[in-house]
């Protein structure tokens, strides 16, 4: 037996050394390798900083004369092994195990030979070193030993094993044996032997009758007859394995058979504590990979969800200099697309299938510069209102095109139809306030029903002080309360406003609205603005009239480009489109400066005094009727009750900024101390640190090329945004609100969603855009982020 199959090993290595076929490789390791398709590789010297030499079938016989232990694990995958490699493996077994582990399969009969190579391959591109053996799957080798002859070859050739294993033992050895004729070095496998697991009556001990250990002596001893260099033993009597391993020349590899086999192996994923669907009582479990692997996904899903990540150390920069060339380079382009139709405007988006603008008003830096530089514009009105600071321009106002009264007395006389995205407290208030013109239809629709349901069984309720005086449309209940009639609105459910999707209840519930739509005013909370862009592009697309004005109230940034790339470039939306279904909505973002909270369903407190608004302008670049939809919009809002500004849209986009920095200061602060807004002011070591925020904050404006409002430029450079006033005007707000909690905080505490994504979070973005440090605001974004559970 010991002469049969030292001649077959000997064999192998005259086969291998005669006929290997090799070539010279690259690899990530930077070493010269040499790849052979043949039986057994010849010594090579070691490949990488890892520990060890190539093992080689000679060192399994070396090692196991000089008594040392054999140490193999399963690898399915590249990375596995060269992780197995790196940790100094003996041998690595490319195991049908995978099916069950890796795959996913019920057993390890169903995987193919295909399946097998294709992991096969994938292991021997990672380890160089270990001795790799490559598992013959069910139904590979058990028909005919020229099949298996066929398969094993296949395992070397294709798979770039060195060795195969199959399973069985008196009845596999003839198979054995013609393949260790054939030059292919074979792996047996007694005990439990899986692939025949039905047949053994489940996944259970072996060899556990004095019938049955003989048997396995037996099936071992056949087997190393067959010429078979080492035997896997498993799930097998340890007593039983030791005698056996006693008995036989070759070594045995036990797994589930104590501690005297030759060597051991062991199922990557399971002693990895990677795969705990079943933890075999053999198998130890060295690590516990799982819970670690769940938590390090789960922090990217929330790093993503936050735009925390990718952090600027995770970014690539492209230098000042080629960044700028390219600015010129795209604006030069721009200009040369415009000419033809609107000279010197700025190109307008274009919806990519109808080629109809759609017009989103931007910064034009230079233009801002201008306009705020006049002197007349530095004069400001800053006015306290309702406990918010709120910073008008005369300047704005002076250079408006239409001039706009502050409130008006007659209700506009054209009908419209205006839908109100959002039945938070602003769109409670909005909707209110644009009730009262009688020739406005307004539909409120909302995703959360029992918001809908209020609304439409009992209208909108409003508290606060004088708000029957304030709001036109509402109805006195009692001193500080007043009601908008059920019947002044049309309350749709349209649960795709918080989807991902238009489903059919909001299809259905949409299908309410008139045929023609004017305008839609978001106020959906910020996470929720690509779902708003998504809705109304579906009903723009059921409509004839395709286009409208898009108003967004919201708080923070970006709000504007969310619905513009939506609206643009919806998938839904080129199935449909034929040549006259164009859209070119009118984009616009304008600012809300009063404060309102939701208490119950359809309930809104509303801040003292008038609802207070800025809203933008209409361009030239605007289809006529929408610059006449905006100017209705802000009739109909004071005539509602509200006080409204207009000032031009690139002026509203750096009062959005000047807002959204004040909030950046304060609400992550309180979100996090859970402290209300006084505390800011009054603590030292708080002020500190919204100073620091603030200046943050500046800086990131300024390189984000937005203009200050002229409130917040800074006196010596009034191109740009002093920080000292971002700081002074946040501490205002903080003491003139200090008994108020921010919504940041309010958000928290009922462990809702908060909008720090689109305010802090919005600030780092644009910081990593041009390329300045924003740890302040990625901080506090991942911070008020992990306050939610
Ligand atoms: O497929 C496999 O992983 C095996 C080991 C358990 C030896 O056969």
């Amino acid at each position: 037996m010991l002469r049969l199959t030292l001649s077959a090993l000997g064999r192998v290595a005259s086969a291998s050394s005669a006929s290997s076929a090799s070539s010279t490789c690259s690899t990530p390791r930077a070493m010269t390798c040499a790849i052979r398709h043949y039986s057994s590789r010849p010594m090579e010297p070691p490949t990488t900083g890892s520990p060890g030499t190539k093992r080689t079938i000679i060192d399994l016989k070396k090692m196991h004369k000089q008594n040392e232990p054999i140490a193999m694990v399963t690898a399915y995958d590249y990375p596995s092994a060269l992780m197995a490699e790196m940790a100094g493996m003996d041998m690595i077994l490319v195991g049908d195990s995978l099916a069950m582990v890796a795959l996913g399969y019920d057993s390890t009969t169903s995987i193919t030979m295909d399946e097998m190579l294709h992991h096969c391959r994938a292991v021997s591109r990672g380890a160089k070193k270990p001795f790799l053996v490559g598992d013959m799957p069910f139904g590979s080798y058990q028909s005919s030993a020229d099949k298996a002859v066929e398969n094993a070859t296949r395992f070397i050739k294709e798979g770039n094993m060195e060795s195969v294993k199959l399973e069985g033992g008196v009845e596999m050895a003839d198979v054995a044996r013609r393949i260790v004729r054939a030059g292919i070095p074979v792996l047996g496998h007694i005990g439990l032997t899986p692939q025949s697991a039905t047949a053994l009556g489940g996944f259970r001990v072996q060899g556990k009758t004095a019938e049955a250990a003989a048997q396995l002596l037996e099936d071992a001893q056949a087997l190393e007859d067959a010429g078979c260099y080492a035997i896997v033993v498993e799930a097998v009597p340890d007593k039983v394995a030791e005698y056996i391993t006693q008995q036989i020349s070759v070594p045995t590899i036990g797994i589930g058979a104590g501690p005297q086999t030759s060597g051991q192996v062991l199922v990557y994923l399971d002693m990895l504590g990677i795969f705990d669907r079943f933890v075999p009582k053999f198998c130890k479990q060295y690590a516990k990979m799982a819970p670690e692997i769940i938590s390090a996904l789960q922090n990217y899903t929330k790093e993503v969800k936050a735009r925390s990540f990718p952090a600027p150390a995770n970014c690539y920069p492209i230098n000042d200099e080629q960044w700028n060339l390219f600015l010129k380079r795209v604006q030069h382009q721009h200009q040369q697309q415009q000419q033809p139709h609107q000279p010197g405007s700025a190109a307008p988006i274009v919806d990519a299938d109808s080629k109809k603008p759609v017009n989103v008003h931007e910064i034009d830096p230079a233009a801002l510069q201008a306009l705020f530089s006049s002197k007349s514009v530095k004069q400001q009105l800053i006015t306290t209102y309702g406990g918010q600071q709120r910073i008008i321009s005369r300047g704005y106002s002076s250079l408006a095109r239409t001039s706009a009264s502050s409130t008006a007395t007659a209700a506009p006389a054209t009908p419209r139809n205006i839908v109100v995205l959002g039945a938070g407290a602003m769109g409670l208030v909005m909707t209110t306030l644009l009730a009262a013109s009688p020739q406005l239809t307004v539909w409120l629709a909302d995703a959360w029903k029992p918001v809908v349901d209020a609304v439409q069984a009992r209208g909108v309720q409003l508290q606060g002080e004088r708000v029957a005086q304030t709001f036109k449309a509402a109805t006195a209940q009692a001193e500080n309360a007043a009601v908008l009639a059920a019947s002044s609105i049309r309350a749709l459910h349209v649960p795709a406003l918080a989807g991902s999707v238009v489903d059919p209840v909001s299809i259905a519930a949409l299908q309410a609205l008139p045929s023609s739509i004017d305008a839609l005013v978001v106020l959906v909370k910020s996470q929720h603005t690509q779902a708003a862009a998504r809705v109304i592009h579906h009903v723009l697309q059921q409509r004839s009239t395709k286009h409208a004005v898009v108003l967004s109230l919201q708080n923070g940034l970006g709000h504007t480009e969310t619905l513009a790339s939506t609206l643009a470039y919806s998938p839904n939306a080129s199935a449909s489109r034929s040549s006259t279904d164009a859209f070119a909505s009118t984009i616009v973002h304008g600012v809300v400066w009063s404060g309102a909270r939701v208490t119950d369903h359809g309930v809104v407190q509303v801040t003292a005094g008038r609802p207070d608004l800025t809203l933008p302008l209409s361009s030239s670049e605007q289809p006529s009727n929408h610059q006449e939809i905006l100017a209705f919009l802000a009739d109909a809002l004071r005539y509602g009750g509200a006080t409204v500004s207009n000032v031009p849209a690139q002026a509203a986009t750096s009062l959005t900024w000047q807002k959204t920095m004040v909030n950046a200061v304060i609400n992550p602060l309180t979100a996090l101390l859970r402290v209300p807004n006084g505390q800011l002011a009054a603590v030292e070591e708080l002020r500190a640190a919204a100073r620091d925020i603030a200046d943050e904050c500046a800086a990131i404006a300024n390189a984000s090329g937005v203009a200050p409002t002229p409130a917040f430029a800074d006196t010596q450079s009034p191109h740009l945004w002093s920080s000292a006033i971002i700081f002074q005007a946040a501490m205002q707000v903080a003491e003139r609100t200090a008994t108020n909690r921010s919504s940041m905080l309010t958000d928290v505490e009922r462990n809702q969603v908060t909008e720090v994504d689109f305010i802090n979070g919005a600030l780092a973005r644009a910081a990593t855009k041009h390329h300045v440090r924003s740890p302040l605001n990625s901080l506090l974004t991942l911070l008020v982020n992990r306050q939610q559970s």
